[in-house]
């Protein structure tokens, strides 16, 4: 990540699990933070937490607590970085969320909640950060994705519907964006151990919970690939394996085995 040394990186989703972890590792790294969440309490803490994994190099890091999901978001987002003159090298499109409901058991806003988060500020970020690094001739875009990306899942299918569109999203981006010397990588991770299953209401126990990849792991894995201009990277040879079955079963017997197993 030798790469990343002297850069400055923005982190969304930057006051637990994946965001976090990465944000530790980009400090430790020499990058300086932009942690972008909710929760400014975290935030701040997070904020201690790099300056700290970063104080060989003396990184900055900076908190900018805010809504994602609050109206023109990643607008007012890009205009107060410019503001500050904070030229962003990094885009790590993080923040994310999931329930885990049939189509009918939640409120239609909840599902237009996903897509807005997941997908429209997803997109915004990306348009917005994407312009500045094609105009200085470098950047690095990771789009946090997942095997639901893969996957269309009964019971899950907002969600995983939302990170279809990430994992084609960043996919086709690596192409269009590499001959401007931006390097766009999806990270595309499995069940992780973070706040994300709190949030989505699962419950997460026996094989599943012996699954679970630590958020340290999958954010080392994406920030190699990053570093490496990995197109997609998929942690852990389980979730690897998921990924190339899937291509194989019948698209009915894999829709069918995607919601049985979210379910059980
Ligand atoms: N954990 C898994 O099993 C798993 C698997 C595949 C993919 N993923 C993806 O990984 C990414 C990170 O999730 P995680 O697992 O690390 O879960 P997490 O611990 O719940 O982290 C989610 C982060 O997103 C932030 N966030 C949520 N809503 C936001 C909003 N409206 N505005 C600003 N920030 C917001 C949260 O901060 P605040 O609450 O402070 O705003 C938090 O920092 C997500 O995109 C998720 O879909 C997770």
């Amino acid at each position: 990540m030798d790469v990343f040394r002297g850069k400055r990186a923005l982190v969304t989703g930057a006051s637990s699990g994946i965001g976090a972890a990465m944000a530790l590792q980009l400090a430790a790294a020499g990058c300086d933070l932009i942690l972008v969440a909710r929760r400014s309490g975290r935030l701040h803490e997070m904020a201690l937490r790099c300056s700290e994994a970063g104080a060989a190099h003396g990184i900055e890091c900076e908190v900018i607590a805010m809504d994602l999901l609050a109206h023109d978001a990643a607008h007012t987002l890009h205009r107060q970085l410019r503001e500050l003159d904070l030229p962003m090298d990094i885009l790590i499109n993080n923040a994310g969320f999931g329930f885990q409901q049939p189509l009918l058991a939640l409120p239609l806003n909840d599902h237009l909640r996903m897509i807005d988060l997941n997908v429209r500020t997803l997109t915004a970020l990306t348009h917005l950060f994407a312009a500045d690094m094609v105009g200085r001739g470098q950047g690095w875009i990771l789009q946090v994705g997942s095997v639901a990306g893969y996957l269309p899942i009964p019971g899950m299918a907002t969600y995983a519907a939302t990170k279809a569109y990430v994992v084609s999203l960043g996919r086709a981006l690596a192409e269009e964006l590499r001959p401007q010397g931006v390097v766009v990588s999806t990270l595309a991770p499995g069940g992780t151990e973070t706040e994300f299953s709190e949030v989505a209401g699962q419950r997460i126990e026996g094989y599943k919970k012996a699954a679970l990849m630590s958020a340290e792991r999958v954010a080392r894995d994406g920030l190699h690939g990053l570093a490496r201009g990995r197109v997609v990277v998929v942690p852990g040879m389980l979730y690897k394996s998921s990924v190339g079955g899937a291509r194989l079963l019948p698209e009915r017997w894999l829709t069918r085995l995607a919601g049985r197993v979210m379910k059980d």
